[in-house]
């Protein structure tokens, strides 16, 4: 459990600006998992859970922009994923702030696998389109 969201290498795409995304990502998922297993309280697990939303939200619209942009012909696939695992931690957030839920380690364990396989199935397959890597 240890590392639990550490950064490999093997999770670069290639393509700048996703790749600094996804890190910051894991960066924000591994203080939720801190503030989670030092006990911090509600609140403070709460603003942190609210940041990875937010996050999460705004970087799968960036990809989203790109796909639009580089016209990838699996983008409605791609953004489905993307609607499911957002409704996902978006239910889960207003569980969470209204007391019907509590953060485990088997809900960020499903994190970790999901964006993991989220991003080497779906993800590296725009690589292909995306002319601009450092986009
Ligand atoms: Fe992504
Ligand atoms: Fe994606």
């Amino acid at each position: 459990m240890v590392g639990m969201f550490e950064w490999h290498e093997s999770y670069a795409i290639g393509i700048g600006s996703i790749d600094a995304q996804h890190q910051i990502l894991f960066q924000t998922a591994s203080r939720l998992r801190d503030a989670m297993l030092a006990g911090n309280g509600k609140a403070a697990v709460g603003s942190i859970l609210e940041r990875l939303l937010k996050y999460t939200e705004s970087h799968f619209a960036h990809e989203e922009r790109l796909m639009q942009l580089y016209q990838y012909p699996h983008l409605a696939a791609h953004k489905a994923q993307h609607e499911a695992l957002a409704r996902q931690v978006r239910d889960f957030h207003a569980k969470f702030q209204s007391g019907q839920a509590a953060m485990t380690v088997q809900l960020l364990q499903f994190l970790k696998n999901w964006l993991v396989g989220h991003i080497k199935e779906s993800d590296l397959k725009l690589v292909p389109f995306i002319k601009n890597k450092a986009a």
